[in-house]
Order: structure tokens, then sequence, then C-alpha cells
């Protein structure tokens, strides 16, 4: 494949300020179909701004953002997702007084108004799409160890299963590319080990290209097709894990203090 064609996500010279910082500073990169991409870097790098900037929460200062050849760095959250970018946050957002159930079915509304579906048992169109949609949903409760507790309120969740519960809920808007910002902060060393399996299947099965933010670097290292490495903003380094771990300046900024 040459690296031309396969570019599915790219950022060129994308720069964030916030005041006189430089949150993301001049930062290229693109990223491949079907990768699972990995980002990596001390408190404060400026990795969670990069997943604010593609996700549209927030503008680039300068520079751009292109999905499968659309610039995408001035759209909004909305029109981001509907083309394909979903999301969990490091700072969790669910519903906590909705049912897990409720909370998954919510992020399939972009999905399901495109009146699509008719015809099917005589159904009323609304009622159909509601009984699809609660389907769906369960599935992906299922798919993520959750199915039995799809009538439970999220807040009532240990960590580890709302995380678990933001990636159905970010499945549910059937994305081709999936931001996972710390999914395995909180989890425990075995629950860590689950969730990295968890995210290569669902890579798979799911055909998508994932990027994810990770602090724990084997968990990294091991599931990751490239890694990328945040620095005061400014990406000092990107490569497959091997080549990753022994780059000095990375060992220096980051991995040395593991
Ligand atoms: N909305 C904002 N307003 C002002 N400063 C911000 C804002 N968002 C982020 N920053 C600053 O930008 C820098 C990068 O923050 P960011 O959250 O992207 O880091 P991070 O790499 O995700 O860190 P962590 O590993 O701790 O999650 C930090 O100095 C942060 O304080
Ligand atoms: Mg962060």
């Amino acid at each position: 494949m040459s690296s031309l064609s396969s570019t599915f996500l790219e950022a060129k010279s994308l720069t964030r300020r916030f005041g006189g910082l430089v949150a993301v500073n001049n930062v290229s990169f693109s990223i491949k179909k079907h990768e699972i991409f990995g980002l990596i870097g001390p408190n404060g790098a400026g990795k969670t701004t990069l997943f604010n900037l593609i996700t549209g929460l927030i503008p680039p200062s300068s520079g751009q953002l292109i999905f499968q050849g659309t610039e995408i760095s001035q759209k909004s959250p909305h029109k981001i997702a509907a083309l394909g970018i979903a999301r969990t946050f490091q700072n969790i957002r669910l519903f906590g007084e909705l049912s897990a159930l409720e909370n998954v079915k919510i992020a399939r509304h972009l999905r399901t108004k495109s009146g699509i579906v008719s015809g099917i048992l005589g159904m009323p169109p609304a009622a159909k799409e509601e009984y699809q949609n609660k389907q769906k949903a369960l599935e992906l409760l299922e798919l993520v160890g959750l199915g039995d507790r799809a009538e439970e309120q999220a807040r009532n969740f240990a960590y580890g299963d709302q995380r678990r519960l933001e990636i159905a809920r970010a499945l549910a808007l059937e994305p081709q590319i999936l931001l996972l910002d710390e999914p395995a902060a909180g989890m425990n060393p075995n629950e860590k080990q689950l969730l990295s399996d968890f995210i290569r299947e669902v890579q798979k099965s799911f055909n998508l290209t994932v990027v994810l933010i990770e602090h724990h670097v084997p968990l990294m290292m091991g599931l990751c097709d490239r890694i990328a490495v945040l620095h005061f903003g400014e990406l000092i380094a990107l490569d497959t894990p091997g080549v990753v771990r022994n780059n000095p300046a990375v060992i220096e900024a980051y991995l040395g203090n593991e």
C-alpha cells in the first residue's frame, strides 16, 4: 500500500493555542485505514486537545485536518460524528441518571433518523425504528460485556464498566474511526489486558481505524501498529512500537519516568 492512497485521517501543521500556551504545536501525521494508532506523552502534552480538534469540540488555531479527503477542521462535532468519527472521553460523559441501554440508544439517533427503514412487519416506522434501535443497543452492550446490566443506571457502574459503556455508545454511531481517550484508566491489570484484547477484536470485526490515548505503555506497545509521541504539544516521534521504545528523545521525555 502506498502511504498516500491509504491515508485516512491526516493532520497538516495542526496548531492549537490557549492564550499564550501552545497545546498542540505544528503537528502533522497521517493515520492509515484499519490501523491501531497510539498517542502517548506526559500529562499536558496535548493528547486530549488533539482529540478535541479531530472531533470538532474546538477549532484549530491554524493547520488542517482531513478525513477521507474532506477537510473537517471547521466542522461541528455533530457533522464530524456523522462522517464516522466517534470517541470516548477521558472524563467519562455518560447520562448517569439514565440506564446503560438508554445511554447507547441516544447515540444511535444520529444513525436512525434517516428513515431508510420502512414496511417491515407492518409496524409504524417510529416503533420499528425504536425496536431496531433497542436491539442494536442491546447487541452492543452484550459486546462490551454489559448485556445483563442494560437496565441499570449508568452512575451505579464501576469506573471500568462506565468506560466500556462509553465504548458501546461510541460504537452505536457506527463509526469508521474510533478515538479512545485513556480507556484503561481505573482498570486493574487483568481488566487492562482484557480491554486490549477487546480493542483488537472490535477493530477487526467492525473494520475500524482506532486511535488510542493511554498511559499504560506495555498495553500500547503490544496493541498499536504505530505510536505517536507528543511532548509539550510537539510531535517528537512517530513510528512502530519497537522503534519508538528505543528513541532517546522519547525515553528522555516520557518513557524514562515509567
Ligand atoms: N480548554 C482549555 N483551555 C485552556 N487550556 C487548556 C484547555 N484544554 C487543554 N488545555 C491545556 O493544554 C495543555 C494540553 O492539555 P491536554 O488535556 O491536551 O493534555 P493531555 O496530553 O491530554 O494530558 P493528560 O495525560 O493529563 O490527559 C495543558 O497544558 C492544558 O492545561
Ligand atoms: Mg488527556
